[in-house]
């Protein structure tokens, strides 16, 4: 029987060049998906999914991030005061179901090193890693979906979608084993490579910021050398310890929305607008003006 997953990592260490100059002061993460920052989110997500303790890969001048999740009485005052009870409950529930930590990255070596950085911190056990970069939309957490999956057939589990072949080389991508179709969403894996040229990929199923990790990852990231784009991959990491343990990917039910850029926050933004009660009618007359 496999350990309950108990921590998810996310790493959240990086400069957020893209978002500049709005970065010179502010973490990335921190930029509002309407009210709540991007990694509010993904950190519910987690909650959702039953994870207890959060281990967020920092750098130096980042603080804000633990600033954001540390409970305040008086905050939570003001908002109940102001009739914001949702939000103040979604707050207060996530300081009871989860612990926080913030490993420190202090080199930019790469996400497979991001989450190395994080070893001490999840301990020798299976662990998540949520890429807050990606937000997914869905009726069920993309991560308690994996988990389901993880439960049946215990293994390193990637998240996958399908991706346009022009925007694959931007992705880790998988290569499906012959035969290797487990369930309708779940697909043995005998390979995956980091950013590949378009004609060299081995599929169109592009890996997506979620993951189910065996702790064997862990000495194999401490194995790997640089790889696509001079860094430490993940994709890397994870692809050598197949030897170790078998390899899934899970093609989840959810959309998808790319926090990563500027744009994307924005198309985030108005799509989670557009689904939530208080503010659907009034966006939708916006985009009515707009046409
Ligand atoms: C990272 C991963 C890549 C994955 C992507 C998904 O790349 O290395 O395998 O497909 O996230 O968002 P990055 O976008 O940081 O270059």
């Amino acid at each position: 029987m496999p350990q309950h997953i108990r921590t998810a990592v996310i790493p959240a260490a990086g400069l957020g060049t893209r978002f500049l100059p709005f970065t010179k002061a502010v973490p990335k993460e921190l930029a509002p998906v309407i009210d709540r920052p991007a990694i509010h989110y993904v950190v519910k997500e987690a909650m959702d999914a039953g994870i207890q303790h959060i281990a967020i890969v920092t750098s130096p001048g980042k603080e804000a991030l633990g600033e954001y999740f540390k409970p305040s009485p008086e905050i939570d005052r003001l908002m109940r005061g102001r009739g914001m009870e949702g939000v103040a409950d979604e707050l207060r529930q996530m300081g009871e179901a989860l612990t926080f930590s913030y490993p420190v990255q202090a080199q930019q070596l790469g996400l497979g090193h991001a989450v190395l950085c994080a070893r001490e911190a999840v301990g020798e056990e299976p662990f998540a890693v949520i890429l807050p970069d990606d937000l997914l939309v869905g009726d069920e957490p993309v991560l308690a979906q994996m988990l389901r999956a993880w439960w049946a057939n215990p293994g390193n589990y990637v998240a996958v979608e399908e991706v346009l072949r022009e925007r694959i080389s931007a992705y880790g991508v998988v290569d499906l084993a012959p035969g290797g179709q487990v369930d309708p969403r779940t697909y043995r894996l005998r390979g995956m490579v980091e950013k590949p040229p378009a004609e060299e990929a081995p599929s169109n199923l592009g890996v997506v910021g979620r993951y189910l990790l065996m702790p064997q990852v862990f000495d194999a990231l401490a194995r790997t050398r640089p790889g696509a784009i001079g860094e430490i991959q993940l994709t890397d990491g994870i692809a050598r310890s197949m030897e170790q343990c078998p390899l899934y990917a899970y093609r989840y039910a959810a959309r998808r929305y790319d926090c990563g850029t500027p744009l994307g926050l924005l198309a985030a933004s108005l799509a989670l607008a557009l689904r939530r009660e208080d503010t659907a009618a009034e966006v939708r007359g916006w985009l009515r003006g707009y046409t």
